[in-house]
Parts: structure tokens; C-alpha cells; sequence
């Protein structure tokens, strides 16, 4: 079988590249000719673990290619695959479908034979019927269908995401698409991967409920975090019982800073105008993306609280930019917030991160980047851990504690745990739990 996917972004590639692994042959095509140019030179554009490895396995084995001719990923492919960008609109937060509904026009005029245009981007139900009229008017004798195939893919992970889903959800107009997506996915069919077959409308908000539903726990157990700080108990102990309820299940409980990203933030977005559009206001929603506005911006306030309601003249160190752990994309990260509030307190910001630097630096004028954790940490006041990379977890707490001015760490991940905090003489400050008072003789070295 044969496919095109017309954008090669984060979720373009990953997408094609894992449809290549499937054994298909795939055309990525991007109107950007550095970007393609770049592929084919076998640099991958964008941070995901693995990725350069399964590029060159496709590209070696004939079956992955790139160019800026779309006629070429549409002509004799069994479908085409739109993952193009759906940014937020700056006005309203609705996606922006400019760039998907461009790519249906250049699709529409290429088809030849028999087509399913599938939309793998994340767009606002009702987008698959306005996908068809345009199709139809570019094609009017056109044989084709229009499907919706989100995509679930977390940064970091995507590759995983994508060959070892929990589901592939199919929503299409008709059973002749719904038989050429379950041929292209049918590796997965093989180890039993559940395919939820609906129509267009349905898939497209399963996708907005699905990440809206995330960001809700994130939200949820981020408010639950600030009444443990207020009563004394202890968050992660909440969300591991709670978790423990098949119900509610474990994951994406961690109290933290807030979430990010570049799906999270607009996704809830678009769904609450949607619900606003449709005039099903999406009220829980609209908390959700408040309660989280609210966060990132408190926790610059918690930083300045721990350091004795002033960070003026200090010098504060930051570990992790990137808005999660194995990613450099920082859209959306709390380090956007928080940092320029702790500077235009007065902090002067040493940082490290170990990916996202290059892209935060532009973001965040200002700030001391530095080469390591040991280096964002010498000499600071306090030091605030932001993103739970894994070289974070395993620091060399004596010597960073020796190095700082002040034995002051405001853990925003709740990376390390308090006896081991109380034991090394840090004045500790974590999310949701009980704040450890450092040896006062130790938290202030002797001068
Ligand atoms: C998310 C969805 O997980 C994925 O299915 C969808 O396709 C795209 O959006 P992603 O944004 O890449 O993926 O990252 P994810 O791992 O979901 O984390 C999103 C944000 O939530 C991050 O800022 C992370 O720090 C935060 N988070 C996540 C928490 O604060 N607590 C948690 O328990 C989990």
C-alpha cells in the first residue's frame, strides 16, 4: 500500500515514519523546502528520542521519502494523510484551519482514483464534512472519503505511542475507508490493538475529550496539592491511593507546575470555544484552562514565598525548561511564566536544561544558561527544580548543597523525598506536601 502525509512536524513524521515501519510505502511532503531538504539529508527536525534511527531504517529501505510535491504523495496513494499544524487563533483560541483546509484543496486537485483523506491533526468536529465539501468542489467527480484518525501521541514517547497505541479510533464516511485504514494499521490489528470505529463527528471529539480529560486530572490533583499544602497532607499519598481505584486510574495525578505543551494548552482551548460555538459550554473545561493559567503564575509566587518573600539581588538556579522531561519543546512551558516573574522580582536566573536550551533561549532573554545542574546550581540562593528530567533525580545533593549560598530547594516535581531532604539539611520545598525546614545553622553557609 501506498500513503502520502502531507506535513512533516512532529506529528507528520512520527506518523510516516511509523507507517513506513508497517511496511507501507510513504510519501511526507512540506511546503517548506529547507525542512525537506533537511530530511533528506537525513537530519530530523524535531526532538523525539529514536526518531533519526527509524527515518534512516524507512529512508534505507526505500519505503520513506520526502519532497515539496504534493501531486507526488497524492498520485496513486491509497490515502492522505492532512498533519499540518492547527495552531490556536490569537483572537479566540479557536484552531486555526487554515493550513488544513489548503492542504484539502492541493489533495483535491491531485487525486487520482480512489482516495481516503484522512485527517491525523487535531481538529474541531466538524472539520471532516468541511474537508469533504472542499474535496468536492475542488473534485467534483472525484472518487474519494473522508476520515478521522486522531493521533495520541505524547512527546517524548510518540514513537511508542504511535506502534503500541491503547487504541486506533477510525471515523469515516463510509465502510470502503474504513477497510483501507484497518489494512494500513494492520500490524496492530494483528496484537489485538482496539480499533473504535465511528463516524467523523464522534472521532474528532473523542481526541478534544481525550486530552481535555488529561488536562483535567493534571488541573484536579494540582488544586488538591494546594489544600494538602493548607492542611498538612501529603499529594502523592492521595493520588497513589486514589489511583489505586481501577476507576481513576494512577497516571497523570502528579501534582506539578502546571501543564504545557503544545497540545494540552490549545486543545482545551478549541474545545471550550467549540462548546461555546455549539452552545454546549464546556464549563469544566473553561476551569481547567484557569486553573492552570493561575498555577504557572503562582508558582513564581511559592518560589519568592520559600526565599523569605524576596528574591531581589538573588541569585536563583533552575533546572529544566522543556515543558516535560525527553522533549526540547518548551510552547507553553510554566519556565515561560515562571522565570521573567522571579526576574522582574529581581532574581538574577542561572539555568541548565538538557535539551531545551537553544529553543527557551530566544523566550527567555536574561537568563544565565548554563552547562550542567552543578553549574546552575553554584553559588545560587535557592534552586528550583521545573522539569523532572531523570539526570535530575539522581543529583549529587552534597555537593550541589555545598555550592549554593543557601540550602534552599523548591522542587516543583516532587522529585525527591523528604526524610532524604530533612537528612541533607536543605531548606526543601516541594508541591502538595509538607515543607522541611533546613538546619537554620546550614541553611545560611558561615560567611
Ligand atoms: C499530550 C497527550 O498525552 C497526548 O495523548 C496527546 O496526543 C498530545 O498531548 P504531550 O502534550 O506530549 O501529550 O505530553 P504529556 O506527557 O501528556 O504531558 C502534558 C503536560 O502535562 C506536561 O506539561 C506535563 O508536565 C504535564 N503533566 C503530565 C503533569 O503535570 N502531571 C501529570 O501527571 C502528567
Amino acid at each position: 500500500m501506498r500513503i502520502g502525509v502531507v506535513g512533516t512536524g512532529y506529528v507528520g513524521l512520527v506518523s510516516g515514519t511509523c507507517f513506513a515501519e508497517f511496511g507501507i510505502d510513504v510519501v511526507c511532503v512540506d511546503k517548506d523546502a529547507g525542512k525537506i531538504d533537511r530530511l533528506k539529508a537525513g537530519e530530523i527536525p524535531i526532538y523525539e528520542p529514536g526518531l533519526d534511527d527509524l527515518v534512516a531504517k524507512q529512508v534505507a529501505a526505500g519505503r520513506l521519502s520526502f519532497t515539496t510535491d504534493l501531486a507526488q504523495a497524492v498520485r496513486g496513494s491509497d490515502a492522505v494523510f492532512i498533519a499540518v499544524g492547527t495552531p490556536p487563533r490569537k483572537d479566540d483560541g479557536h484552531a486555526d484551519l487554515s493550513y488544513v483546509y489548503q492542504a484539502a484543496r492541493d489533495i483535491g486537485a491531485h487525486m487520482t482514483g480512489y482516495t481516503v483523506v484522512v485527517t491525523k491533526s487535531t481538529v474541531p468536529v466538524g472539520t471532516a464534512r468541511e474537508i469533504e465539501k472542499i474535496l468536492r468542489q475542488v473534485c467534483p467527480n472525484g472518487e474519494f472519503d473522508v476520515c478521522s484518525n486522531p493521533e495520541f501521541l505524547r512527546e517524548g514517547a510518540a514513537i511508542t505511542d504511535f506502534l503500541r497505541p491503547d487504541r486506533v479510533v477510525l471515523g469515516a464516511t463510509s465502510d470502503r475507508a474504513i477497510e483501507v485504514l484497518r489494512a494500513l494499521y494492520r500490524p496492530l490489528y494483528l496484537n489485538e490493538t482496539p480499533i473504535a470505529v465511528t463516524t467523523p463527528e464522534t472521532a474528532e471529539i473523542i481526541k478534544y475529550a481525550s486530552n481535555a480529560f488529561l488536562a483535567t486530572k493534571i488541573s484536579f490533583i494540582n488544586e488538591i496539592a494546594n489544600l494538602c499544602e493548607k492542611a498538612g497532607a501529603n499529594v502523592q499519598d492521595v493520588a497513589r491511593a486514589m489511583g489505586l481505584d481501577g476507576r481513576i486510574g494512577a497516571k497523570f495525578l502528579h501534582a506539578g507546575p502546571g501543564y504545557g505543551g503544545s497540545c494540552f494548552p490549545k486543545d482545551t482551548l478549541a474545545l471550550a470555544q467549540t462548546g461555546r460555538d455549539f452552545g454546549a459550554p464546556q464549563r469544566i473545561v473553561e476551569a481547567v484552562i484557569q486553573v492552570n493559567a493561575d498555577r504557572q503564575r503562582a508558582m513564581a509566587e511559592k518560589i519568592i514565598a520559600a526565599c523569605g518573600g524576596s528574591v531581589k539581588d538573588l541569585k536563583i538556579g533552575v533546572l529544566g525548561v522543556a515543558f516535560k522531561p525527553n522533549t526540547d519543546d518548551v510552547r507553553d512551558a510554566p519556565s515561560l511564566v515562571v522565570l521573567p516573574a522571579l526576574q522582574a522580582a529581581g532574581a538574577k536566573i542561572h539555568a541548565f536544561d538538557p535539551a531545551a536550551m537553544d529553543t527557551a533561549a530566544p523566550l527567555l532573554p536574561g537568563i544565565v544558561w548554563c552547562k550542567d545542574a552543578y553549574e546552575a546550581a553554584n553559588g545560587t540562593d535557592a534552586l528550583v527544580i521545573l522539569t523532572e528530567w531523570n539526570e535530575f533525580r539522581a543529583l549529587n545533593l552534597d555537593r550541589i548543597g555545598e555550592s549554593m549560598s543557601q540550602k534552599r530547594l523548591i522542587d516543583l516535581r516532587n522529585i525527591y523525598k523528604i526524610p532524604e531532604m530533612r537528612g541533607r539539611g536543605f531548606h526543601y520545598v516541594s508541591i502538595g506536601r509538607p515543607e522541611v525546614e533546613g538546619d537554620r545553622k546550614s541553611v545560611r553557609k558561615a560567611s
